[in-house]
């Protein structure tokens, strides 16, 4: 036989019973997205590449090593979204947003592409619970943002004590351009112990250096100057209402000065959730994001405020310790006709039920009672409804309750309500 063509690496079927997780997962965004008034946004998974690299940032992991780009067949560069603010962004944009809504509030469920090394919580198509809120300056919706995040992690069944949320403030731009000066001054003076990434970041994208993983190179940034002390006296006390807002809102939160995102459309708050819940390993940041004030108008859009985070949904599924099989439908009815009379005698019934439903499973394959009863086990099923020779004579069925064993007849035309009693 020939082999398979494989599934792409680093790319995922989900199927049953894990994809009930998912489910779980979805409605439980959307049910508390929701009560923060936010609405649904869908846009292709395919861009234009140069929306990615306006935004993400030319010198950013992302853009520079990750993206799936390539020529459509107009010969245009088309790339795979690897995250959701650039498309949201666009989607405002070209739709004039702000005339039609000052405060617009979106969230998104979906995959995006990332070429990353694939290893635990590290894929290729991954997929996002994402949001983005437009049109608020003030601090208030910082806060109300980290404080929905965490809910929502709680409402999954995270336990609140194994949730980190870090925060930092990146200022603002001119803030952060006399913090970047500073911290080049510093690192040029240590040259010599950096590694070949951050000398390279150093004349490109030098706050990425406080995000090294080389242990050397942490050491160096130990000393360094910290932005948080550098800002100005309005960034300090705005970043010091968005901590008092968490306090109030009961979220536990830390400063981590050294937090730099490795986006780099941020300005000002920048926030990750974290946790060592379930079975994470190395990839422990479950959910990231922040404002990103200047975005929109460097896409081209007015100058609007905006924010948002993105939390990734296969590491927050492997943070639930909770095991799929629990979060699967039961199946109600197992349909057991015992020849092909039966069968046909059954499958209207079957599809009644169904139709009111109620969730059946038929056998069309035929069997033996018991191999069929065997099945109705296997899937859980709560009642099993035999059809044999004599039932189709006199057009009734036998309903057994399968967890009790105890057997209930019923005429064709009651099998709904006596289902629908025994399952109550
Ligand atoms: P991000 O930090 O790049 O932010 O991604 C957010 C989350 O997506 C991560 O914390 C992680 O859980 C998940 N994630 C990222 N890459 C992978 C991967 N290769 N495999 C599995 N999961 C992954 C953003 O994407 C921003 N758009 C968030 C945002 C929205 N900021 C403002 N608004």
């Amino acid at each position: 036989m020939a082999d398979v063509p494989p599934s792409v690496k680093g790319m995922n079927d989900i199927l049953a019973p894990e994809v009930s997780r998912w489910h779980f997962l979805e409605e439980k965004a959307r049910t508390i997205l929701e009560s923060f008034a936010y609405r649904e946004l869908r846009t292709p998974v395919l861009e234009y590449t140069p929306l990615f690299v306006r935004s993400v940032g030319e010198v950013t992991d992302v853009v520079e090593k990750q993206m799936y780009t390539f020529d459509d067949r107009d010969g245009r560069s088309v790339t795979l979204r690897p995250e959701g603010t650039a498309p949201a962004v666009r989607a405002y944009i070209e739709r004039a947003q702000w005339n039609r809504e000052p405060v617009t509030r979106w969230y998104y469920i979906g995959p995006m592409f990332r070429h990353e090394r694939a290893q635990r919580g590290r894929l290729r198509q991954f997929h996002q619970v994402g949001a983005e809120l437009f049109g608020v300056a003030d601090a208030s919706a910082d806060a109300e943002l980290m404080a929905m995040l965490h809910t929502f992690l709680v409402e999954l069944g995270l336990p609140a004590a194994e949730i980190q949320l870090s925060l930092n403030s990146l200022g603002e731009p001119g803030e952060r351009a006399a913090y970047r000066d500073a911290l080049v001054a510093y690192l040029t003076t240590h040259e010599a112990k950096l590694d070949e990434e951050s000398r390279r970041r150093l004349s490109t994208n030098p706050l990425r250096v406080l995000d090294s993983k080389n242990p050397d190179v942490q050491a160096l940034v130990a000393n360094a100057p910290v932005l948080l002390d550098t800002l100005g006296d309005e960034s300090k006390q705005r970043f010091a209402r968005v901590q008092s807002l968490l306090t109030a809102l009961g979220v536990p939160h830390q400063v981590d000065p050294r937090l730099v995102r490795g986006l780099d459309y941020y300005t000002g708050t920048v926030f990750e959730f974290k946790t060592n819940a379930g079975d994470l390993g190395a990839q422990n940041t479950v959910g990231g994001g922040g404002r990103y004030d200047g975005l929109v108008a460097s896409l081209g859009g007015p100058q609007v405020p905006a924010l948002g985070f993105g939390l990734g949904i296969e590491r927050t599924l492997l943070a639930l310790r909770e095991p799929a099989e629990n979060f699967e439908p039961a199946l109600s009815v197992f349909i057991a006709p015992m020849d092909t009379a039966a069968l046909d005698f059954a499958l209207p019934i079957a599809h009644r039920l169904r139709v009111a439903g109620v969730r059946v499973e038929i056998e069309h394959r035929g069997g033996s009672l018991k191999s069929q009863l065997k099945r109705a086990d296997r899937l859980k099923a709560r009642l099993a409804i035999i059809v044999g020779g004599s039932e189709v004579a006199a057009r009734k069925v036998q309903i057994k309750d399968l967890a009790t064993g105890k057997q209930h007849e019923a005429a064709e035309a009651e099998v709904e309500s006596k289902v629908r009693g025994l399952l109550d």
